[in-house]
């Protein structure tokens, strides 16, 4: 999702030598390939939208996991490092363990409470052993274009709830920052890539502004589509999933200003 909406601004934008790769053309577990890619592109800077995103599957598969989201990000910082390029690398709210009742700051103690989370964190740690030339940036709860997210799961549920006149349980006691992959990456291009990023490398935290749980999030959705959808909020326990949740993760923006507020993000987004 983030990687396609990256392509979609670049795209359009003058002055740059694009390199640009999906699964199937570069796997970052492929140390060999990737080394050779460096060799043969010396990028001055490398931005890196892989990641193993499935969290419930996670708490089975461990070790891929932790290939992808860590092992694959230490070898991208050792890669950097030799050829002095920057490296710009996505982790998320999920690092925490979401006890903290007033968010968390780019500093803050991290804690993760699933598979994922700390896998996540595991590729964190090694990007700062392994390079100093880091921009590392945490966001929460992404939707966008072109990949698995909230706006279009409930979409589909909404339809089907409405086409057979039941009603959809959401989770209302989870609260997170809604992040639109489009405003993340127009903050992540307008601060660190255009006219030679000045900001200090290290962690920032970059999401939509405020907050609200999933039931809001779901509420807001079928009041932009104007569809009568019933929805009834419900807690986490009445809705068990694989993999535990933080159950409130804001992301405190402050270094950097948030974008704007997550609810025109997703007008913007379903318009
Ligand atoms: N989605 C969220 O809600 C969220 C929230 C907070 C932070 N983040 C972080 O934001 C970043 C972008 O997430 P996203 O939502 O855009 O994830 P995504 O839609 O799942 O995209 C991840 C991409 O990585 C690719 N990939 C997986 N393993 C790979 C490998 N070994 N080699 C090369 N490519 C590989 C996937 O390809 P295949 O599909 O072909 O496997 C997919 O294209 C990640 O760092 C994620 O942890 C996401």
């Amino acid at each position: 999702m983030l990687g396609s909406c990256f392509m979609d601004f670049f795209v359009g934008m003058g002055g740059l030598e694009l390199h640009a790769f999906s699964h199937a053309e570069l796997d970052v577990c492929d140390y060999q390939k990737l080394a050779k890619k460096f060799v043969e592109i010396r990028p001055e800077l490398v931005i890196n939208c892989t990641a193993y995103t499935a969290v419930d599957e996670a708490e089975k598969n461990r070790d891929l996991a932790f290939r992808i989201n860590a092992g694959a990000v230490g070898e991208l910082a050792k890669l950097c490092k030799k050829i002095d390029a920057v490296l710009i690398h996505f982790s998320t709210d999920y690092v925490f363990d979401g006890r903290k009742a007033d968010g968390y700051k780019e500093d803050d103690l991290t804690g993760p409470i699933n598979v994922y989370g700390e896998s996540k964190l595991a590729g964190e740690k090694l990007l700062k052993e392994n390079l100093q030339k880091f921009y590392l940036i945490r966001t929460s709860w992404l939707f966008g274009k072109n990949g698995k997210n909230f706006v279009d799961t409930m979409l589909k549920f909404g339809e089907n709830a409405v086409k057979n006149n039941t009603e959809l349980k959401v989770v209302n006691d989870q609260i997170g920052s809604p992040t639109y992959t489009h405003d993340l990456v127009k903050a992540v291009i307008g601060n660190f890539v255009e006219n030679n990023s000045k900001l200090p490398f290290g962690i920032y935290h970059l999401t939509n502004s405020g907050i609200c749980s999933w039931y809001d999030f779901a509420k807001k959705i079928f009041e932009i589509k104007k569809m009568s959808v019933r929805i009834l909020p419900v807690t986490i326990d009445q809705f068990p999933r694989t993999a535990k949740r933080p159950s409130y993760s804001i992301l405190l923006n402050s270094k950097l200003p948030a974008s704007r507020p997550w609810s025109e993000a997703v007008e913007a987004y379903l318009a």
